[in-house]
């Protein structure tokens, strides 16, 4: 069934991990969820895991293509009416030493994490500022804030870094249209991305001595995007790793 009084979210990297959780969290409180991942496989079991709601739509394709972005919130429109919220949340994370990244992981990590990141923004702003609403939050890293000498990923680090940059400057640039740009800064979360034998290591690298859940991530996007006067924050939830060493 089709809602358009419901406030809309898109959310990238929806299939898994942090995405998947924000798609739970935003069902919950009554939005309408447009999930982009890669391969409508990956979509239809994320779909299948939050109970098949007829308020979830799966858009495919590679966020590092501009078409993929511009087909996300055409789909949005088309099928709920309009764009509250946009969740950049795809992205990659390797950590490794700096000589030894690849050329191709440099130009995966750029496609998928600024270019992402850039054409979604586009697209959703571009629908935005007429409406005079809307808010895009950035899910980056922080790493990028404090670099920890356990985990090298300069990569990583140099793109979420980049836009925790961006989300400050574009927050700038949208606010006289009454948009707000935010970012959320993650420590470790526990997602597929570690396994579980990984997390007595990880739970050492926050101050608090544990890794975050999900549902703490997705709290603090909730926030976010529930203020209506706040805009260029880049707000780490990680335990306090960004607040110095121990
Ligand atoms: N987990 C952590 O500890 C942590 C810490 C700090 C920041 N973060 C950030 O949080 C975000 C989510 O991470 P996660 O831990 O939830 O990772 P994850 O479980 O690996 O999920 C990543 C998601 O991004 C999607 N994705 C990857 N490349 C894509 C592309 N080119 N186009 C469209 N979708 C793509 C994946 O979907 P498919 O594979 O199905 O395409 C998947 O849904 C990332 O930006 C990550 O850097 C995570």
């Amino acid at each position: 069934m089709q809602d358009n009084t419901s406030p809309t979210v898109v959310i990238t990297g929806a299939s898994s991990g942090i995405g998947l959780g924000l798609a739970e969290a935003y069902l919950a409180r009554g939005f309408n969820v447009v999930a982009n991942a890669r391969t409508d496989e990956r979509l239809a079991a994320a779909a299948k895991q939050l109970g098949s709601p007829a308020r979830f739509l799966g858009v495919a394709g590679d966020i590092g293509q501009r078409d993929t972005a511009r087909q996300l919130i055409d789909r949005a429109v088309e099928r709920f009416g309009q764009v509250d919220v946009l969740i950049n949340n795809a992205g990659i994370f390797n950590a490794k030493p700096f000589v030894e990244y690849t050329e191709e992981e440099l130009d995966r990590i750029v496609a998928t994490n600024i270019k992402g990141f850039v054409y979604a923004s586009q697209a959703a702003a571009a629908h935005m500022v007429p409406r005079r609403q809307g808010h895009i939050v950035n899910i980056t890293a922080s790493l990028a804030l404090q670099p920890n000498l356990k985990v090298p990923a300069l990569l990583p680090v140099l793109v979420k870094g980049g836009v925790n940059a961006a989300t400050r400057a574009l927050a700038l640039e949208l606010s006289p249209h009454n948009v707000k740009v935010n970012a959320v800064a993650p420590g470790i979360v526990d997602t597929p991305l570690y396994t579980p034998e990984m997390h007595g290591f990880l739970n050492g690298l926050a101050p608090a001595g544990r890794i975050a859940q999900v549902r703490e991530i997705a709290d603090a996007v909730l926030y976010l995007t529930n203020s209506d006067f706040t805009t260029g924050v880049v707000l780490p939830v990680d335990g306090g790793m960004s607040t110095g060493t121990w």
